[in-house]
């Protein structure tokens, strides 16, 4: 059996991140292939009770990093791997480069701690490689302005949680965080200009799982 593939989505709140998942999954699922639609943190019922507890409750810095792994940890346990294993695809709003972005360039969190946690929860593949057991095939970050993201983001109809509460220069620290990873990242990453219309986003993507 061929290892299915591993998607991921990212980018600063009030990117249009979530209207594009949908639509990218019901186009992969036209193209045959069988898709998992998952997100972080959350994709189990234990990380959906963390995920209840991350966006509303206030707590140390380095307690929201260790949860927000903790919860990676049970989602990659109990669904990525075996549906990897099992052959479908996997496409999960928001994985690892998340934290990276909002705990490490958001909130300041040394990046060597947050490189820790992730050896730790997503497998050390031995020598060689990028030492990484579990990592995502293909990232595609919706990348915005912070102005627009805030801009979309008090135009919804909820009241904003924890992180979305955050001021403009939080925002801007972890989009030059995505942005770096992006940089850093051998090909895993495609920057999407998330300023478009949904048609051109749409066209982007099209091109980019034509030849994924
Ligand atoms: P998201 O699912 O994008 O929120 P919504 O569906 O409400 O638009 O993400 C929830 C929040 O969690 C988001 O503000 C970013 C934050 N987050 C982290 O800070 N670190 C992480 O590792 C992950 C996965 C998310």
């Amino acid at each position: 059996m061929t290892r299915g593939r591993f998607i991921t989505l990212e980018g600063l709140d009030g990117a249009g991140k979530s209207t594009h998942l949908e639509w990218l999954v019901t186009r992969l699922r036209s193209r045959g292939h069988v898709v998992v639609q998952t997100r972080e943190p959350g994709g189990t019922l234990l990380g959906e009770k963390l995920r209840g507890l991350l966006l509303a409750e206030p707590m140390h810095l380095e307690t929201e990093a260790l949860l927000m792994f903790a919860a990676r940890r049970e989602h990659l346990a109990c669904v990525i791997e075996p549906a990897l294993v099992r052959g479908d695809w996997v496409v999960c709003d928001r994985f690892t480069d998340a934290s990276f972005a909002y705990q490490g360039g958001g909130r300041g969190l040394a990046r060597e701690k947050l490189s820790l946690l992730e050896r730790w929860v997503q497998g050390d593949g031995g020598e060689g490689g990028d030492g990484l057991r579990v990592q995502p095939d293909l990232t595609l970050l919706f990348d915005v302005p912070t102005g627009l993201a805030r801009q979309r983001m008090v135009g919804m109809d909820r009241a904003l949680d924890r992180f979305e509460q955050e001021q403009g220069e939080f925002f801007e620290r972890v989009r030059a965080e995505y942005l770096r990873r992006a940089k850093d990242s051998c090909g895993r990453f495609r920057i999407i200009d998330a300023t478009g219309t949904i048609d051109d986003i749409q066209q982007s993507l099209e091109e980019i799982i034509a030849i994924f």
